[in-house]
């Protein structure tokens, strides 16, 4: 039984995808997308030998060997070009998402939908996105315990960039009106009145930039939440 968060990645999985799940570790998605039927063709890698071989067990104890490849290595390097079409790197760092995606250009070409899940610098990774011409499709937010994700569905394509605050707030969330917008914004406001409130105790000139940087995003927060509200009414 997946949880909630692997449940919302496999669900952008299109039915009949040719999938691989980089840093698979459990292997929890590709043995629910193979019991389910839901993929042509199933790749799990990871970069660790232990956590491979946690999906290997996983995928020889349900006898789904015959239908997940299991595969060593980094990132996209044990994956060629149009050998699969979807790609799933979730519940890494948005800067360890950016470098494996970087290094595997060669096997992008090919790759019409990517399922991405950063556990921080999801501003980092959309910016590469968008820099390296990819549209951002989807996003939805998902909560598990009290944490909430961020899942980024993109493909390639250019994508307009209004504000730059998008890369921090998402492209489609309050178009979506995500369920979860509000927590998520609020958290952001929170986290920022916090930093906000230890730079004004100091007085140099560093942190007098950084206060007008943070000012600026508390601004840009609030006025996203009062979009929001507003298309709620
Ligand atoms: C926190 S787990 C996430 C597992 C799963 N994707 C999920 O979302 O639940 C991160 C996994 O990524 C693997 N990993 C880290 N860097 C990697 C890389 N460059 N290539 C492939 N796997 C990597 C780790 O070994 C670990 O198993």
């Amino acid at each position: 039984m997946l949880g909630p968060r692997l449940k919302a990645l496999a669900s952008q999985v299109p039915i009949g995808a040719k999938i691989a799940d980089i840093g698979t570790d459990h292997g929890l998605i590709p043995v629910y997308l193979a019991k389910n039927k839901l993929a042509a063709k199933i790749i799990a890698t990871d970069i660790s030998k232990g956590s491979l071989q946690k999906a290997v067990d996983l995928v020889k104890e349900e006898n789904l060997d015959h239908i997940i490849e299991t595969r060593l290595g980094s990132g996209l390097q044990v994956i060629e070009p149009e050998e699969v079409d979807t790609i799933i790197v979730a519940g890494m760092g948005g800067m360890l998402i950016t470098s494996i995606l970087e290094e595997g250009r060669r096997v992008l070409k090919s790759i019409s939908r990517l399922i991405l899940q950063p556990m921080s610098g999801s501003d980092l990774l959309r910016q590469w996105l968008v820099k390296e011409n990819f549209a951002i499709d989807h996003e939805l937010l998902v909560k598990e315990g009290r944490h909430i994700y961020e899942i980024i569905v993109a493909s390639h394509g250019s994508q307009e960039v209004i504000d730059n605050i998008q890369y921090e707030i998402g492209f489609k969330l309050i178009e979506n009106k995500d369920p979860l917008f509000k927590e998520f914004i609020n958290g952001k406001i929170e986290k920022t009145k916090d930093i906000i409130k230890e730079l004004e105790k100091e007085n140099t000139k560093n942190a007098k930039e950084y206060m007008k940087e943070f000012l600026l995003k508390y601004k840009k927060y609030e006025e996203a939440y009062r979009w929001f509200v507003g298309l709620e009414k």
